[in-house]
């Protein structure tokens, strides 16, 4: 194969969230508001780019030179954290979070690590140019601002200086440099997320010229509360009972590791809540505190791959 363009195989199906309306997976996830709150208006700045010389205008009466400030940016927004803390799940949900919040249509479109194509000198950097394209032809085609997830992206876009980089790798981040560029001078509403769970591995340059990092940690005490409360509402618990299970989560040393670790969120969901709710389900019982506790005590958290 050489470099063949399907976007079947390289991007998910389309998601358009309607204007005004939440995903109810975006009310599951807890303890990042703010940083909800601050990605919603990065994302809704990219998406209105006339939205600072408007108000340079309005508010100062001519073009201010701040406002060129922006040209210095590509519309590109990097999610860093460990495994399980919630970056897919948030970059798959936060379209409809600026359609809610901004009363516009987002569509949002997922390209997958399949953009690498199979190694052949110069197929990648096809590939990138010709799933970029698609991206533009999308958001030409919905007529809506359009938001792009590289997950998994330091398999694409990793650092020039790591070891082992060839040169496929610095012109996979070239090629993204320019087409951001290139999408930001055409005034497109493109923006694109590009996540890595592992600490250091995007390309420096990359970082330094991206609107904003979001950086994604395990949960707190507080957090780890405050899940335990969302997904054990309407039971027989009470404060008390997910204070205590939010103490009983804390950090644990893990097999190998000198340091304590802390559980990620999917550990407490996936590894954690969703055994407990299987095993009740099937001996057709209620879920009680003695179990929770019983069952937290023998998990230990996951690896971290960020440190
Ligand atoms: N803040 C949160 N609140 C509630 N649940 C969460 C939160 N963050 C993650 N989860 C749950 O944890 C699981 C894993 O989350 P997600 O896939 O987004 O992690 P990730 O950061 O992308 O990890 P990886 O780096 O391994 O891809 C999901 O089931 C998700 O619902
Ligand atoms: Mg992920």
């Amino acid at each position: 194969m050489t470099g063949k363009f399907d976007p079947k195989a390289i991007f998910s199906t389309p998601i358009v969230a309607k204007s005004g309306e939440l995903d109810s997976r975006l009310k599951r996830v807890v303890g990042v508001d703010d940083l909800i709150t601050n990605l919603t208006e990065d994302l809704n700045f990219i998406f209105q780019p006339n939205l600072a010389s408007k108000w340079s205008d309005a508010i100062y009466k001519k073009q201010i030179p701040l406002v060129q400030i922006l040209e210095d940016f590509i519309p590109l927004i990097i999610f860093e954290g460990d495994v399980g803390t919630g970056k897919t799940e948030v970059a798959e949900t936060i379209g409809s979070s600026v359609a809610f919040k901004h009363k516009y249509e987002v569509q949002t479109l997922k390209m997958s690590t399949q953009v690498r194509g199979s190694g052949f000198v110069g197929e990648m950097t096809t590939l990138l140019s010709q799933a970029f394209d698609h991206v533009k032809s999308m958001a030409q085609k919905a007529g809506v601002p359009t938001l792009l997830i590289i997950d998994e992206a330091d398999s694409l876009l990793t650092s020039r200086a790591a070891s082992g980089q060839h040169h496929e790798d610095k012109a996979g981040v070239n090629t993204i440099i320019q087409h951001l560029d290139s999408m930001k001078k055409s005034k497109l509403p493109i923006a694109v997320i590009a996540i890595s769970n592992r600490s250091g591995a995007l390309d420096p340059a990359l970082k330094r010229r991206s609107t904003a990092i979001f950086t994604f940690e395990r949960p707190t005490e507080t957090q780890r509360k405050e899940l335990f409360k969302r997904f054990l509402d309407g039971m027989d618990f009470n404060d008390k009972d997910f204070s205590a299970l939010a103490k009983a989560s804390s950090e644990k040393k893990i097999a190998g590791k000198g340091e304590l670790s802390r559980f990620s969120y999917a550990d407490l969901t996936l590894r954690f809540l969703l055994p407990e709710l299987r095993h009740a389900v099937g001996a057709n019982k209620k879920i009680t505190i003695e179990s929770l506790a019983n069952r937290l005590n023998n998990l230990d958290p996951s690896p971290s791959l960020f440190e």
